[in-house]
């Protein structure tokens, strides 16, 4: 059966797929992982993400009050999480293996420095293959 591999899926709207829809798709199976963040003051659940490098991500973060932001320098992201419990939604694949600080990139009060999380990304088993190359 073939893979997407590492070939990006089109963003769609929330409301498509939250709903009842199976995430995989006839024939064209999505194995890009889900993770759902809640950022609250001042902490993200969970605050430790872990990911395979080369695998497709795919976070969908909330705030549990406020304006939070959630930054991951090493992979160029910084999006604000909006108050009212709107899902923001990130994709992205870590290539490089490591532990990786996710920072709260919003100014959200007393505890916005303490607002911390970490991104542990491992390697591949078996590295050698892309995983565009995986089928
Ligand atoms: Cu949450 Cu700053």
């Amino acid at each position: 059966m073939a893979s997407v591999g590492a070939a990006i899926v089109p963003l769609r709207g929330l409301d498509d797929w939250s709903s009842a829809e199976p995430h995989q798709a006839a024939g064209q199976p999505d194995d890009r992982r889900v993770i759902e963040v809640l950022a609250r003051r001042y902490a993200f659940e969970p605050a430790v993400l872990e990911v395979t490098a080369g695998e497709p991500v795919r976070l969908v973060v909330r705030s549990a009050d406020g304006v939070h932001g959630i930054g991951i320098d090493s992979l160029g992201i910084k999006r604000q999480i909006p108050r009212g419990g709107e899902a923001v939604t990130l994709e992205f694949v870590a290539r490089q293996a490591g532990r990786f600080p996710i920072v709260c990139s919003e100014y959200c009060g007393n505890g916005h420095e303490e607002m911390k999380g970490t991104l542990v990304v491992h390697a591949r088993e078996g590295a050698g293959s892309p995983p565009q190359e995986r089928r």
